[in-house]
């Protein structure tokens, strides 16, 4: 492909792009294909002879884009989103056409400076304490696993990094049974065993029992083990649930473990001043993660970590080998030290873009307004009596589930909402997922896709009440 040709196929896939997103509600939001369907669509040898472009965009619409479930579509409901906006999408290909890989601050200086000056922006946007530093890493899984691998080496002085596990170590890591997955992820790979990770029970609101927390850590004590590091979430994945961070903290301290805290999503919400609240305590923890990649607008991946001891990171993943070595070193922010890839994207510039298009009030604007229409549905929710709601609202999901007065079976509840859910997920209209709380099957409707708006929850309400009589 020449310039000319690039040019020509550029403004046609931008076209495609606009297009797109301005009729992406005549998609089905959840993709409808079969398992196969689209693998047993395509050639099994990569073609000897280029083809053109007009060909293979033919083929993403007609095989590719059946199997896509469309993330940014107003109709989307489902996990928690991970919303896009222009400036993202715009930032995004300058990004790819720079094709810069921005491991070391030489490697492209001002891709290291502008995540430097986002992150500070994040920081007073989210008001986090002033001394800590952030980096941005692809997900929060690995943010959460840079924190474990942190913890690990203060605790021991850096030495497993070098040693390796003497073999006598028993550490303990803490969340509460609604952490994320990625927690246990995280202790599989920093070498701790599942078997040290303790899950707490959680409060009738889904929140870590600060009191179980302190009776799991004196045990633990008492038995030999060494308790490492707790992880609190600020918006559990199942149900939004906060956990108490200041009585957390506060525990940590006196025991000196490294406290993590994963505010994947509802974290956005901390540029409200009137979330933060949900914060309380958090200048006490030793680390804090949130993915403006969910709900700030920044097309997936960016995943804002920030630490207190910045010096700890950096100690815990330095590597330098001799082609690595520059002038610069010492005097600059080279992030390759401050996580676990080498190579990284520029992922500060669609971040500067966003926040810069929309502007911190526009931002304020949108989630304020997410929120609203969450609080809307609660209402309708509650004011019908054949559905209830499952659990206290935090920012902008409802958990709720279909349960007549006449029915009290919890068996006969759970497979009637578990064929509500996949039978308003083949419609087409709408896309939920579900979670259980105390074995109760409950639908989630989290409310963060850039373009919802009233007369999308509107549709949404009104479907999921005509589907009952699909189901009973
Ligand atoms: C609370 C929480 N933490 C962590 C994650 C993992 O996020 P990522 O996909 O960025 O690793 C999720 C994903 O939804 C989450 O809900």
């Amino acid at each position: 492909m020449n310039t000319a040709d690039f040019r020509k196929h550029a403004h046609e896939v931008v076209d495609w792009i606009a297009d797109y997103l301005e009729n992406i509600e005549k998609y089905p939001v959840k993709s409808q294909v079969q398992p196969k369907e689209i693998y047993n669509q395509l050639p099994d040898s990569a073609p000897d002879q280029g083809e053109s472009m007009d060909k293979i965009m033919r083929d993403f619409q007609n095989i590719i884009l059946p199997g896509i479930t469309h993330w940014q579509s107003p109709n989307f409901f489902a996990y928690f989103p991970a919303n896009s906006s222009y400036p993202s999408v715009l930032a995004e290909m300058l990004t790819a056409a720079l094709g810069a890989q921005c491991m070391i601050w030489e490697t492209s200086p001002a891709a290291a400076e502008l995540e430097e000056k986002v992150m500070n922006w994040l920081k007073q946007m989210l008001n986090l304490p002033g001394s800590w530093e952030g980096v941005i890493q692809d997900t929060a899984s690995s943010s959460t696993l840079c924190a474990l691998l942190s913890a690990r080496e203060k605790h021991s002085n850096y030495s497993i990094n070098k040693l390796g596990f003497t073999g006598n170590e028993k550490f303990r890591i803490y969340g509460s049974s609604e952490t994320h997955s990625s927690i246990d992820k995280g202790v599989k790979i920093a070498g701790f065993g599942l078997d040290n990770l303790v899950k707490i029970q959680v409060d009738e609101n889904q929140a870590m029992k600060v009191d179980d927390l302190e009776t799991a850590i004196q045990s633990d004590i008492k038995n030999g083990h060494t308790p490492l590091c707790v992880v609190a979430t600020i918006g559990t994945t199942g149900t939004t649930a906060i956990d108490p961070i200041k009585k957390i903290a506060r525990i940590c301290r006196e025991h000196n473990i490294w406290l993590h805290v994963d505010a994947a999503l509802n974290g956005s919400a901390l540029i409200l001043p009137e979330y933060r609240w949900m914060a309380e305590g958090l200048e006490l923890a030793d680390s804090f993660v949130f993915n403006p990649h969910k709900w700030l607008f920044t097309n997936f991946d960016c995943s804002a970590y920030f630490v207190k001891d910045k010096e700890g990171l950096i100690r815990t993943f330095t590597i330098l080998p001799e082609y690595l070595k520059t002038k610069t070193t010492g005097k600059v922010n080279d992030y390759r030290d401050w996580g676990i890839a080498l190579g990284r994207r520029f992922r500060a510039l669609k971040l500067w873009f966003v926040i810069r298009d929309f502007g911190v009030q526009g931002l304020r604007e949108r989630l304020r307004y997410h929120i609203q229409l969450a609080e809307n549905l609660e209402k309708r929710i509650q004011e019908n009596t054949d559905f209830e709601i499952m659990t206290r609202r935090t920012v902008n999901m409802l958990c709720f589930r279909y349960h007549p007065e006449n029915i009290a079976d919890e068996e006969k509840l759970n497979q009637l909402n578990e064929k509500l859910l996949h039978s308003l997920n083949r419609t087409g209209k709408i896309f939920l997922t579900h979670t259980k709380i105390n074995n109760r099957y409950t639908l989630r409707l989290v409310i963060g896709q850039t373009n919802v708006s009233q007369s999308h929850i509107d549709r949404a309400w009104s479907l999921i009440c005509s589907s009952i009589k699909d189901i009973v």
